[in-house]
């Protein structure tokens, strides 16, 4: 008999998860205790902006004319365990309040909950990322708490995919990672993935602490990157060189690559960031700290970018207070193609110069809402050219495709002063200098 899946927690790993398991043939049953967001999934609307996502959940969802219907949605646990022969844990692990750890708080209530309600055999997969040493703990407590006892196993099956490109991340992994401590788990993973397995997409059985050391050793290599590039991007303005000519270069050789070596603003997101710091907590507690002092310095040359940003427009604005001073910000999420701004590099900067008495002006196509409940002091305006309307200078902070096709002629006609500024290395310097601006970029040679 087919398998049945479950998906406990219903953000963008979740929703895109339970999803794509739909798409690959599997009755899936999501779970989280939001109403708000079942109410939505339900309806077949994506609580939040991923392309490709809201098709790939309304070909599925129950209920929703023309779908498969392989895709329901509940709030009961006690559902959720009857129903399930493997049952994935997507809850998030933020960044613990005014400390580097993170809060394991979701998933040891995902865990709690499912457990009395595990009477068969079953297998309980962690995707959320952990703290190293959290699946031995969490295996433990499975077995003592649910009534199958050591029936009731587990797995860890770290999660890469990236905001953007979830739906493809997911149904097309370019690994897929699992921990396991049996043959039966394994063989369990391998039915689910049955599919990506077949299209090539490698399949590495390890133990539970690598299957956790890989999800964060891999975001902190990506966070690595960045911050090297940012790094060498202040050597080249010490010394008149291009970082992106550098980067290309350098890209060349395929030990090193080109991709991640943008040089900007910086990372952000609910990932990288705080993984970092999560990880260097975690080394601490295990008497290993040494070995990731290092990606304190990656943390801090990658926040020290935002505040570079901010020096880079007064400098430009001449040098004094920003007070009366009018500042487009085209870009207000942490990457292009979503519409999350937590711990945005973008919102950042605009919020430093808001704070020092610029009038702030921010656009960004996907993500007002959020950035307007974040920050509801900055003004919003509701397209690049009403933000850039009267300003002395525009910041470009997320790279947008929108923002790559903008006219800078047009532009220029609405602003107070033709001077932009290009955090994240992406604009054409060229056609902006052609049509009259000065044109500034991290790590690049100036007007
Ligand atoms: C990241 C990882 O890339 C995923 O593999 C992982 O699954 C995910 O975290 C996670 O842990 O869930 P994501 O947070 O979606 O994915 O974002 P990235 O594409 O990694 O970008 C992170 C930040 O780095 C963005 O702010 C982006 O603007 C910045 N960045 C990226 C640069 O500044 N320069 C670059 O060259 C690349």
């Amino acid at each position: 008999m087919a398998l049945k899946i479950t998906v406990i927690g219903t953000g963008y790993l979740g929703a895109t998860h339970a999803a794509a398991m739909a798409e690959l043939g599997f009755e899936v049953m999501g779970l989280d205790v939001v109403p708000e967001k079942i109410d939505k999934l339900r309806r077949g609307e994506v609580p939040m902006y991923e392309p490709g996502l809201e098709e790939l959940l309304r070909r599925h969802v129950a209920g929703i004319e023309g779908s498969t219907g392989r895709l329901r949605f509940t709030m009961d646990w006690a559902e959720l365990g009857e129903f399930g022969d493997v049952h994935f844990v997507c809850v998030n692990t933020p960044q613990r309040h005014g400390e580097y750890a993170c809060d394991m708080s979701y998933v040891d209530s995902a865990i709690a909950s499912l457990a009395p309600h595990l009477k068969g055999p079953a297998l309980v997969v962690g995707k959320s990322t952990v703290p190293v040493g959290s699946a031995d703990r969490l295996a433990a407590y499975l077995a003592e708490h649910a009534p199958a006892g050591a029936d009731a196993e587990l797995a860890w099956n770290p999660e890469f995919l990236r905001e953007g490109f979830a739906v493809q991340d997911t149904l097309h992994p370019d690994r897929i990672v699992v921990g396991v401590r049996s043959e039966r788990s394994e063989k369990l993973l391998r039915e689910v993935y049955a599919t990506p397995i077949e299209e090539g997409s490698p399949f590495v059985v390890t133990d539970f602490p690598t299957a956790e050391l890989v999800k964060t050793s891999a975001n902190s290599f990506l966070a690595t990157k960045i911050s090297f590039i940012n790094a060498m991007a202040e050597l080249c303005e010490a010394t008149g060189g291009d970082v992106a000519k550098l980067a290309e270069a350098i890209g060349y050789d395929d030990r090193i690559g080109r991709k991640f070596l943008r040089a900007g603003i910086g990372f952000g997101g609910g990932c990288l960031p705080k993984d970092i710091r999560a990880f260097m907590a975690r080394a601490g507690e295990l008497g290993a700290d040494q070995a990731l002092t290092f990606l304190r310095e990656i943390d801090s040359i990658n926040m020290r970018q935002r505040g570079r940003m901010v020096e880079l427009t007064r400098q430009e604005l001449g040098g004094g207070p920003f007070l009366g001073k009018r500042v487009a910000v085209l870009g207000a999420t942490f990457k292009p193609d979503s519409d999350d701004v937590r711990d945005s590099p973008a919102l950042n900067v605009a919020g430093q110069i808001h704070l020092q008495g610029g009038q702030v002006t921010v656009y960004d196509p996907k993500g007002m809402d959020n950035a307007r409940s974040l920050f509801p002091t900055l003004g919003y305006a509701d397209s690049a050219l009403e933000a850039v309307r009267g300003a002395h200078v525009v910041l470009h902070l997320t790279e947008w495709r929108e923002f790559r096709e903008l006219d800078p002629a047009e532009l220029g006609e609405a602003a107070a002063e033709r001077v932009v500024l290009d955090g994240r290395n992406a604009l054409d310097a060229e056609a902006w200098r052609r049509a009259g601006w000065r044109f500034r970029a991290m790590g690049r040679p100036g007007a």
